[in-house]
């Protein structure tokens, strides 16, 4: 990928400030989504791996937790993601400080023109799966036409520890957006949904629904998703207004 951050955007930036919900008598604590930086890459990681590879719904039914392979393939991923530095981070906030990580969404900057991802062929069986999905409801909509952009923002993972989730952390997340593509200079938006849940999240935040990819459709091409517990990916995006 081709696109840098500009220095006139300095990493390591609060985007938003939040109370969430009283729950179990517990009083409403703080969070803050701030700008991923270098020192928590590894727990930044190693919560995706714990918690996203679990939960999500295609790398739950293609039982990825249990494949060291497509680990390793989807992490290398991941890391190379982060190394345009525009991921987001939600933790909890004491004394206007990060505490504990509870949230994370591996953010990235799509460029027309950039190479084709080879990711398809990297080792893992589960993990092939995953990105063949993926990339089959992607092809399905040209961001760079449908919004007259020649980069837009895209993620790749997004996960909140269950301990924190039902406070819509992950629209608050997907909200963060917003400011950053502003001081990025990017107008746009989009993400391959594959969950009920974020897609319900992304409705709330105004995304629209480009294009919907049943996975019925991975027969074709060998996948059996018909065990998934979410039945179709939504590819959802926002051109923004400034
Ligand atoms: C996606 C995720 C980050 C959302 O966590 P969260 O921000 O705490 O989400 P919440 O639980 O507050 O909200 C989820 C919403 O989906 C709704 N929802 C959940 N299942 C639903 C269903 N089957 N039908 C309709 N709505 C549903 C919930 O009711 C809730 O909406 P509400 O607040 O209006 O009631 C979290 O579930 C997660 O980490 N999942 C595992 C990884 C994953 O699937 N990531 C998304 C991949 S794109």
């Amino acid at each position: 990928m081709q696109w840098v951050r500009p220095k006139s955007v300095p990493v390591g930036q609060v985007w938003s400030r939040f109370k969430g919900k009283e729950r179990d008598g517990q009083p409403a604590k703080m969070y803050q989504i701030r700008d991923f930086v270098e020192k928590y890459r590894t727990v930044c990681l190693d919560l995706m791996q714990e918690t996203f590879l679990r939960d999500e719904p295609l790398c739950h039914v293609l039982n990825i937790p249990n494949d060291p392979e497509s680990i390793e393939t989807i992490r290398k991923n991941w890391e190379t993601l982060l190394d345009q530095q525009v991921s987001l981070a939600c933790f909890t906030e004491v004394n206007g400080e990060p505490d504990e990580l509870v949230g994370f969404n591996i953010v990235y900057v799509k460029s027309k023109g950039d190479p084709d991802d080879d990711i398809i062929n990297e080792k893992g069986k589960g993990s092939q799966n995953v990105f063949k999905t993926l990339i089959a409801a992607e092809n399905m909509v040209d961001v760079f036409a449908r919004y007259g952009v020649d980069k837009y923002l895209s993620t790749s993972g997004l996960t909140v520890l269950p301990g924190h989730r039902g406070q819509n952390i992950g629209a608050r997340i997907m909200a963060a957006r917003e400011p950053l593509c502003k001081a990025l200079g990017i107008k746009a938006t989009c993400t391959v949904f594959t969950a009920i849940t974020s897609q319900v999240l992304a409705a709330k935040n105004g995304y629209e629904v480009l294009a919907v990819f049943p996975y019925s459709r991975m027969k074709e091409q060998g996948v059996d998703l018909s065990r998934c517990t979410t039945q179709l990916a939504k590819v959802m995006g926002i051109k923004y207004n400034f």
